[in-house]
């Protein structure tokens, strides 16, 4: 008895300390935010539906009244993470206003997961971003829609849902770029927009959605979104997306704040979680792999974009939970890696080298000098250490991804390999090889004209042994503007013996943009065919 009322006044006691730290939110007037990222593990096997989803709705709700949670002004939860298709629920119109949690599940129409969520909110006063699958009336949809509807009359999602500090949906989006997924899409993409009380606007989207111009790109360019929140189940391919790796490029490239929760499921190949503040690089990221976590991570976020300065120099943290961050994480390769015009880099000499490189019109020139390095890294099990052999690739054509669905990119860099041989570039020495890389880059200079573009995505791209990016203090990425077309250049400012990948990564999109591209003009007629911004091609 009296342990038990020992409980409940501590509880009280907890939830008044709750209220009057929560109480100290970041206001219009502050010159940051604070954010938290989830990188969170789903439960996938062993469970039922309904357990599976009780068990995600509880631990996120732990995260939300967690201490480490307690000064966050705004809290983000991967894709993919909550319920599933067997169990997706209503979400209300944002315009609506409607708070969930001042509602029963009994009594409306959405399911329990969303009203707890919504009261999680409303208790701990954060705006929470959540992803969940979304079920809509199809009929009520007719008149905007004339697609067909599907024999149970519903529309089924892949939706981000944000509350306010009050609990209340004020933003909702539905994906428009599906991946492998049996998901519907809204008829005309959606630009996901909100406002918070801190006095920053928000832009929000879905994983796959990072590689194309709709509505992503299009948040930042047309809709002038300079905060961009991300949620995301991420496969990461090498040598170049990588999960923390393209986040990181993506916002540089852009000059916007991202912040951006990863599913954690490195068997997978899922898991990459960050926050980042344009050109002055990440605040805190996290790839790990092993069996993936559930862990919050938080940043106090410089207003930068409202043109407050960023405190130097930069505190930055890389979650670091794993020695070998590439154990367990299944990568994709680049499917067009085979195609990249390379040359393999004789790095063991002392002289400088320079060369030039084209793959049809564009042509990228790089130079390089090394010196010697002594480091091991990873542990070795006995077996000889490997090293990495270098190529330098150029390229300028249309990708696909895991569906064919396509991106024309424009790529120079280079790229690791573990023998010399083109089929081994963008594949890892085992987990249980250490690396002796032998030499460090001491000079490493990338530069390439990239013609304009209406759309056009330029992006600093790199990434090292630990699956991370390297920061503005190791990287000088300038873009020049050169009549016809850009002049772009990367340059290491400090030698790294650990690199995978360094380059230029240019994101044309659908190529509708671009003025002479070889095979454009047929992509571009094909996409005039289907709605707008919408791109897929059946070769
Ligand atoms: C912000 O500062 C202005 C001017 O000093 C003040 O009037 C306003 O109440 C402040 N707002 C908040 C939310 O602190
Ligand atoms: C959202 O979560 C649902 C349910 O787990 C999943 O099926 C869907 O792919 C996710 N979509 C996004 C965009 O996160
Ligand atoms: C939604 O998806 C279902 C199943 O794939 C399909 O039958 C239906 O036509 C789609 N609805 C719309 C409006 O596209």
């Amino acid at each position: 008895m009296a342990q038990q009322s020992v409980h409940i006044f501590v509880k009280l006691l907890f939830g008044i300390l709750l209220q009057v730290a929560a109480s100290q939110s970041s206001t219009i007037n502050d010159t940051h935010f604070i954010a938290g990222v989830v990188e969170f593990r789903p439960d996938v096997t062993g469970l039922t539906t309904a357990q599976l989803i009780a068990n995600h709705t509880d631990a996120y709700i732990q995260i939300l009244q967690s201490a480490e949670a307690l000064d966050t002004d705004i809290v983000v939860f991967p894709e993919s993470s909550l319920n599933n298709e067997f169990k997706p629920t209503y979400v209300p119109a944002p315009e609506d206003r409607i708070i969930p949690c001042l509602l029963t599940s009994e009594t409306s129409k959405y399911e329990y997961f969303l009203i707890k969520l919504s009261c999680a909110a409303r208790m701990n006063r954060k705006y929470v971003v959540i992803n969940l699958t979304e079920q809509e009336n199809c009929t009520a949809n007719a008149a905007f829609d004339p697609r067909p509807c599907a024999a149970n009359a519903l529309n089924i999602y892949n939706t981000n849902v944000v509350f306010d500090r009050r609990g209340s949906v004020i933003s909702r989006y539905r994906k428009v770029n599906i991946y492998v997924e049996r998901r519907n899409t809204t008829f005309e993409p959606e630009f996901a927009i909100f406002d918070t009380d801190f006095g920053v606007r928000f832009g929000h989207f879905i994983c796959f959605d990072l590689n194309f111009y709709t509505p992503t790109e299009e948040l930042v360019v047309k809709y002038g979104i300079r905060n961009i929140i991300f949620t995301s189940m991420w496969k990461s391919e090498l040598p170049f997306l990588t999960a923390h790796q393209l986040q990181q490029s993506w916002a540089w490239g852009n000059n916007v704040t991202v912040i951006s929760a990863g599913g954690s499921r490195p068997e997978s190949g899922a898991t990459g979680s960050g926050i980042y503040v344009g050109d002055n690089g990440a605040l805190t990221a996290a790839i790990i792999g092993g069996m993936g976590v559930r862990q919050l991570f938080v940043a106090k976020v410089p207003k930068f974009d409202q043109g407050i300065a960023v405190p130097s120099p930069i505190k930055r943290q890389f979650a670091n939970l794993t020695s070998t961050p590439q154990t367990g994480i299944s990568l994709l390769r680049d499917p067009k890696l085979d195609n990249f015009k390379s040359q393999l880099l004789q790095l063991n000499s002392s002289s400088p080298i320079s060369m030039q490189q084209c793959y049809e019109k564009i042509c990228c020139t790089i130079s390089i000098e090394t010196t010697p390095s002594q480091r091991i890294y990873g542990n070795n099990s006995g077996a000889a250490p490997g090293a990495y052999q270098y190529r330098f690739g150029v390229f300028r054509a249309l990708r696909s991804y895991e569906k064919e669905q396509y991106s024309d990119v424009a790529i120079c860099g280079i790229y690791a390999c573990t023998n010399m041989s083109v089929a081994s570039c963008g594949l890892l020495h085992p987990a249980n090889t250490a690396v002796a890389p032998g030499f460090a880059f001491k000079h490493l200079n990338i530069m390439g004209n990239f013609e304009k573009a209406t759309r056009l995505l330029l992006m600093p791209n790199s990434l090292d042994l630990n699956f991370y990016s390297l920061q503005p203090e190791q990287v000088e990425w300038k873009v020049i503007d050169a009549g016809k077309s850009h002049s772009v250049s990367i340059d290491l400012k400090a030698p790294a013996d650990n690199l995978l990948t360094f380059g230029i990564y240019a994101n044309y999109y659908d190529g509708s943009g671009s003025s002479n591209v070889i095979g454009s003009l047929m992509l571009w007629l094909t996409c005039l065919s289907l709605w707008p911004g919408i791109c897929i091609v059946r070769v």
